[in-house]
């Protein structure tokens, strides 16, 4: 494979990632353990969540398997941040 290629090849799946961040929906579910969505989650932080421990009181999220399978911490931050 050409320089070139490898550069289009490379790209391509960076896209293909920002794409699949950008349609991550409201519905999509973050913690299977309690069944709590990304809306659920952006709704307790909007409502005034703002610590993993406050967003676990008022969804349950992350409060099943210990929290490592739904990353709530993640999600906090990155609405945080915008
Ligand atoms: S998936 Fe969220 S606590 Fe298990």
């Amino acid at each position: 494979m050409g320089e070139q290629a490898r550069e289009q090849k490379e790209q391509g799946a960076a896209e293909e990632a920002v794409a699949g961040a950008a349609v991550l929906g409201e519905e999509q579910t973050i913690c299977f353990c309690h069944n709590v969505s990304l809306g659920d989650l952006r709704r307790a932080i909007r409502a005034g969540a703002r610590t993993v421990a406050e967003i676990q009181a008022r969804t349950q999220a992350s409060t099943g398997c210990g929290g490592g399978e739904c990353d709530v911490a993640e999600i906090l931050e990155k609405e945080a941040a915008g």
